[in-house]
């Protein structure tokens, strides 16, 4: 029997769509990897994987409703039930989320509710936290709400820079986001 399908929608490196693709027995086909930045690394992880991607420019469309639309005809054609976003650093609007209703989950680097939005490994350790870690969560339209599925705590060491804090991080993000996985799709 064939597996459900699923998109990575990513914007920057693409470490996270990596582990999700090297992790054994995943129970989905990640069919496309979605990127809205032309130029992104993750980009080229995908050609070497053999992922099909889809790179858009937003800023050559109207409107975000727009190049949702594309989206949404383009993920709807290849018959994706999931989407997975991994460092996508957009808000989804309602036409994604309208289409994809419970099915789009997203991966943030702290203790949601604690530290939404961008950089929030630096904003957590700007903070002087002593624990932050990794969140991961089913999307509604705000920035990093939605409910929770996992987190997993990440402790600040004494003598952690930005840099050592994000690595660890990162390595909770590529075991936690697979299992996750594993665990919501049917
Ligand atoms: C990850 O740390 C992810 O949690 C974060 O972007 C990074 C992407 O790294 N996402 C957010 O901050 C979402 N608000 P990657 O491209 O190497 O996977």
């Amino acid at each position: 029997m064939s597996k459900v399908k699923a998109a990575v929608f990513a914007s920057g490196a693409g470490s996270n769509f990596q582990s999700i693709m090297e992790s054994s027995n995943l129970p989905c086909e990640i069919s496309l990897l979605v990127c809205d930045r032309p130029g992104a690394s993750v980009i080229e992880k995908a050609d070497k994987l053999g992922v099909p991607t889809y790179v858009f420019n937003p800023k050559e469309y109207g409107s975000k409703q727009e190049f949702e639309g594309t989206l949404v005809s383009k993920l709807q054609d290849l018959n994706v039930s999931w989407i997975f976003l991994a460092g996508y650093m957009r808000i989804v609007g309602p036409t994604l989320l309208n289409a994809f209703e419970g099915k789009i989950v997203n991966i943030h680097p702290s203790l949601l509710p604690d530290f939404p939005g961008k950089d929030a490994i630096g904003q957590a350790y700007k903070a002087g936290v002593k624990k932050t870690g990794v969140t991961v969560h089913y999307i509604d339209a705000g920035i990093d709400t939605g409910p929770i599925i996992a987190q997993e705590s990440v402790e600040v060491l004494e003598n952690d820079t930005e840099e050592t804090l994000k690595k660890r991080i990162q390595q909770v993000e590529h075991q936690l986001y697979p299992k996750v996985i594993q665990q919501i799709v049917k």
